[in-house]
């Protein structure tokens, strides 16, 4: 029985395969319409999700199986003091995949650890968001048509921003890869991310405060949110939450086949004048997660189609 906690947990042949999945629901969606008849998926959100959860549940439902759901820790068990641990253990018993976002780091981990069907990681604290990588790497390939030889910016809050850790990660493995990590000095990328995926990688990077300077260089530009909720006190998330914001204006330094993408939510750091350039994929991206969705639960449920 496979879980999915960390990007790494997946090849790149197997991401090849996920991808190549996706497009085939995209090309036939009928095909698969009763690939999951009769399972259930559990969808165990201990922190808020717009896209992630109603994508993972609308997946399974085109999929033809069923969603049971917690969408609140406060009306779950965990308010009464269960153990991410109990609570793995419990649903296991309910439905045939689980996935989870958590608060903390290392709960999906404990979680798969513990439950007797396959876990999905749908974001554990600052930590990781493999699934969002899917769905990045989706909209990369359908937007770009490839993964090596390209430059990309990640830019915003790359210490706590999870997307980001994962996407690096994921990247990282194929060649001629350059990173431009683009944030204030005090939202740099963690130095186990920088260590583990770049400097022993043979990715490049630099980093820099400036994204005015960077933009013309790059391929992708991957736009994310300062993550509040993981700040300590309110002060320093309103000194940096606007430290960049992308408007049509800056967009002109950019290629003419560049790309936007952003996880989403996003708050300030896109301009709504940005959404009519075709260079802004962030919704496509928000689609192409369900796709990715799909076809992960396919594989690690073993259904073939
Ligand atoms: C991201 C997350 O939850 O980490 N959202 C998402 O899943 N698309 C990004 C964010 O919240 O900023």
């Amino acid at each position: 029985m496979r879980s999915l906690i960390d990007i790494l947990d997946l090849s790149t042949d197997e991401l090849d395969a996920l991808i190549n999945t996706a497009l085939d629901i995209i090309a036939d969606p009928d095909k698969y319409a009763d690939a999951c008849r009769r399972k259930k998926l559990a969808t165990l959100f201990f922190e808020p999700s717009t896209r992630t959860r109603m994508s993972f549940e609308a997946a399974m439902y085109e999929l033809g199986g069923h969603v049971i759901s917690m969408t609140d820790a406060a009306t779950s068990s965990a308010s009464k003091g269960e153990s991410v641990a109990d609570t793995a253990r419990i649903v296991s018993c309910y439905a045939d995949i689980i996935a989870m976002r958590h608060p903390k780091e290392g709960a999906a981990f404990v979680a798969a650890q513990n439950a007797s069907v396959p876990v999905i990681n749908a974001g554990d604290g600052g930590h990781c968001h493999p699934t969002q990588t899917l769905a990045d790497l989706l909209t990369i390939r359908r937007e770009i048509g490839r993964f090596s030889d390209m430059t990309v910016g990640l830019c915003g809050d790359l210490k706590f921003g999870r997307t980001v850790h994962s996407l690096i990660l994921a990247m990282s493995r194929y060649t001629g890869i350059k990173f431009v990590l683009i944030s204030p000095d005090e939202l740099r990328l963690p130095d186990y991310v920088r260590e583990d995926a770049l400097c022993r990688g043979s990715a490049e990077f630099y980093e820099t405060s400036s994204l005015e300077e960077t933009l013309p260089e790059l391929d992708v530009l991957y736009m994310t949110r300062v993550q509040r909720e993981r700040f300590f006190n309110e002060e320093d998330y309103v000194r940096l939450k606007d430290s960049y914001v992308l408007t049509r204006d800056k967009l002109r330094a950019a290629k003419r086949d560049m790309r936007v993408l952003h996880p989403l939510p996003r708050v300030n750091e896109i301009s709504v004048d940005v959404d009519g350039d075709p260079r802004a994929a962030y919704f496509r991206q928000a689609a192409n997660g369900k796709y990715m969705r799909m076809a992960l639960i396919l594989m690690l449920l073993g259904i073939k189609v």
